[in-house]
């Protein structure tokens, strides 16, 4: 492929969200990334939540966390260059440890994996012995190491449900747990560990203060104006917003499933509570439909991943993820629970 025939691609799909003067230097950076791609035998994973350039031209699947997850364990390519954060990339080596996985930027982390250590969690378990722990994979691997089964935003009920245990405990994000609770009828609460006195209250759903520093921000306030000024709008909540946001919200689900619930629904105007680039993303593929989004509320980690960066992953071998033998042992059993759990349709 020539590059105006990657810029020609790109302006097809991008020519209402990216200016026409950026798109041909990203065309010329999206080219090299592929060529580099074939030599290397490696496969390119892009989060919902990349630069509309990098999402649509070098990614050879996109998608949500558990998507992504999927592929990772599929791949028979050599090296996976994992678009998104740090908490994925190592899922993703987890699920394939004979693969050489890297990551774009090296800081790119996240609030909620930041939010737990491995100590919490066997503090916890210590705390109330038994009890199932189920672990957002928006965690790093020490901490799924001392779960049961993980779980994404998009089967949270669902893995929940299938441990047929009336106390679980969910970890680390407070709105998602309380979303989850919300969902499943049961009662919650967040222990702090100083806090002794509280292993016999009745409760169902054990929580964690974690939160995602972008979907904490939005606001049932927001909603409000927004409603008030555009009437007709549909709003797509992602679970790790408040359960007021998602309350005051028309529907919540995963970045896959809000991306397809845009483009499933009839609806001329859509406001997207989660990071911006999606939204971006969505209005491409969408180009019938207004796309309203937050810009202001956007996350540091995955804005780190550039088409940029990427090339240089692949041009230097940067920066690989590892993850002790002992510690990816148990991870991934957590992991491919979750795993087993979907392919089950539970
Ligand atoms: P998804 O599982 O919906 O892709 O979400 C991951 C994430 O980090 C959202 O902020
Ligand atoms: Fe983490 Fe939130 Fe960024 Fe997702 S949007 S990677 S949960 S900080």
């Amino acid at each position: 492929m020539s590059v105006d025939v990657m810029y020609r691609d790109l302006k097809a799909k991008l020519h209402d969200v990216v200016p026409d003067v950026e798109l041909r230097y990203k065309a010329e950076l999206a080219l090299e990334v592929n060529q580099l791609k074939q030599e290397k035998n490696a496969v390119v994973l892009g989060h919902s939540y990349m630069e509309p350039a990098l999402y649509h031209s070098v990614a050879d699947y996109k998608g949500d966390s558990l998507e992504l997850s999927r592929k990772a364990a599929e791949t028979d390519k050599d090296i996976i260059v994992f678009c998104g954060v740090r908490f994925m990339a190592e899922t993703a080596k987890i699920l394939s440890p004979s693969k050489t996985v890297l990551l774009p930027a090296k800081e790119a982390g996240c609030s909620l994996a930041a939010s737990i250590t491995a100590e919490d969690v066997r503090q916890l378990k210590a705390r109330f012995p038994g009890v199932p722990v189920v672990t957002y994979v928006n965690t790093y691997a020490e901490v799924k190491a001392e779960s049961d089964i993980c779980c994404t935003s998009s089967n949270a009920r669902a893995v929940v449900e299938s441990l047929h245990d009336d106390t679980v405990i969910f970890l680390p994000d407070e709105y998602m747990a309380r979303n989850v609770a919300k969902e499943t009828g049961r009662h919650i609460i967040i222990p702090t560990l100083s806090s002794q006195n509280s292993t016999e209250v009745d409760c169902q759903l054990i929580g964690w203060h974690g939160r995602c520093e972008v979907h904490e921000k939005f606001t049932v306030q927001d909603i409000n104006r927004v409603r008030q000024q555009f009437p007709d709008v549909v709003i797509l909540a992602h679970p790790e917003c408040s359960p007021e946001v998602v309350g005051a919200s028309d529907y919540s689900g995963s970045t896959s499933a809000m991306i397809r619930y845009v483009e499933q629904t009839e609806a001329p105007r859509y406001l997207l509570l989660t990071e911006c680039a999606m939204g971006e993303n969505i209005a491409a593929a969408n180009p019938d439909k207004e796309i309203l989004q937050i810009c202001s509320v956007r996350c540091p980690h995955m804005n780190q991943i550039t088409l940029e960066n990427t090339r240089d992953a692949l041009l230097y071998t940067q920066y690989v993820i590892e993850v002790p033998e002992e510690i990816r042992m148990r991870a991934a059993q957590a992991v491919k629970h979750m795993i087993a759990i979907n392919a089950s349709g539970a």
